[in-house]
């Protein structure tokens, strides 16, 4: 492969480690578990965990599988795995490569009972409203005191998760930290509440450990405000033009011929695609950026492609690169024009995208 063809995505340190201290200075007291499930939302979970390893007190992937890569990857800090364990056998896994499971279901709790192999931490989730994972309180209760007295368990700590923080002052949540207090603030362990919207806006839910993801990657997840936190982009997205088309008024463009030159138009093909995780929705409202100017999608967004208006843009070259989000665009705007979220804009990224430093 021609590596100068190549689309990337440049992974940007040092707003990587400038979101960070953002979320220290909203959470001085806390230690914090950086969220690198799903290849670190995307930007590679190498990249960032070896920027991160002496930044942040632990990392929380979502499954054992990826915590063994995590380990591999040389990172010695506290590995918490938010998705549990599948079956008993899997404590042993845990044990070899230093995982902290969340114990969510009481089965978990049996499964302990039936290990054998040396001690683990584990952390002990409560349901406080999300009803997705989690215990009763008298589920939760029986956990905690048998964990307390197993030999196989060598510290627990305690951990729920929140619904919908990203709204202020809603009393969803207001319940969820006061269920969380009522039932873990008297018991002796460590306890971790917050996510990144619960960082930004509710305070009182920092207890010992907070769990940021997307913030650390510089988006906020109330959906608008990140600069005002000061947090930064870590992600720009570029492809390349690879070619430059030239059309007549009435020309069509693309599959279905969806599109008809309205004028004499100056068309790019920048060679990403659905194939890429890009939006094939997104054709006719989003664009691109190309010398600092927006380069509408016109057309259909086919696997390996798509066509821009660049009509506009002098000095445009085949070669040059396009950024389809950063700064501008940002991930959140290209949620927006696809009806999704950041989350999924991010984590849908593929593997054909070659994810680079691009800013120490
Ligand atoms: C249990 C848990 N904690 C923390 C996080 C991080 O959430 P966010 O990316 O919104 O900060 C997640 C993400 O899904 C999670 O599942």
């Amino acid at each position: 492969m021609n590596a100068a063809w190549k689309n990337r995505a440049l992974i940007n340190l040092s707003a990587l480690r400038n979101n960070v201290n953002v979320v220290q200075r909203l959470a001085p007291k806390s230690r914090l578990v950086a969220v690198v499930k799903a290849n670190a939302y995307g930007h590679d979970m190498e990249i960032v965990v070896r920027e991160l390893s002496s930044w942040v007190d632990g990392f929380a992937v979502a499954s054992i599988e990826e915590g063994i890569s995590l380990r591999e990857i040389d990172c010695e800090r506290p590995l918490m795995i938010l998705s549990g364990l599948c079956n008993p056998s899997q404590f042993t896994l845990c044990a070899d490569n230093r995982l902290d499971p969340v114990i969510h279901s009481f089965h978990q709790v049996d499964w302990i009972n039936a290990y054998t192999g040396p001690p683990i931490n584990a952390w002990l989730k409560f349901n406080s409203g999300m009803n997705r994972l989690g215990m009763t309180p008298e589920e939760f209760m029986k956990a905690y005191r048998m964990l307390g007295k197993s030999r196989h368990i060598e510290n627990v700590r305690l951990m729920s998760h929140f619904a919908m923080a990203e709204e202020p002052d809603n009393d969803f949540t207001k319940n969820q930290i006061s269920e969380f207090e009522r039932i873990a603030l008297d018991l002796e362990a460590e306890k971790s509440l917050a996510n990144s919207a619960a960082i930004m806006c509710w305070p009182d839910s920092h207890f010992d450990w907070v769990r940021p993801g997307l913030m650390l990657y510089g988006i906020s997840p109330l959906g608008t405000g990140a600069t005002d936190y000061g947090l930064r982009p870590v992600m720009e997205l570029q492809a390349k033009v690879i070619s430059l088309q030239y059309l007549k008024q009435g020309d069509t463009i693309g599959y279905g011929r969806t599109y008809t030159a309205t004028r004499s138009m100056r068309i790019a093909n920048l060679g990403i695609g659905y194939g890429d995780g890009y939006f094939r929705v997104v054709s006719g409202s989003a664009y691109a950026r190309i010398h600092n100017q927006n380069a509408p999608i016109v057309g259909r967004i086919s696997m390996d492609s798509m066509t821009v208006d660049v009509s506009h843009i002098r000095q445009i070259r085949e070669g040059d690169m396009a950024v389809l989000w950063g700064e501008s665009p940002s991930v959140d705007q290209v949620a927006k024009w696809a009806g999704t979220n950041a989350y999924e804009v991010l984590c849908r990224l593929s593997a054909r995208v070659q994810r680079e430093i691009g800013c120490e």
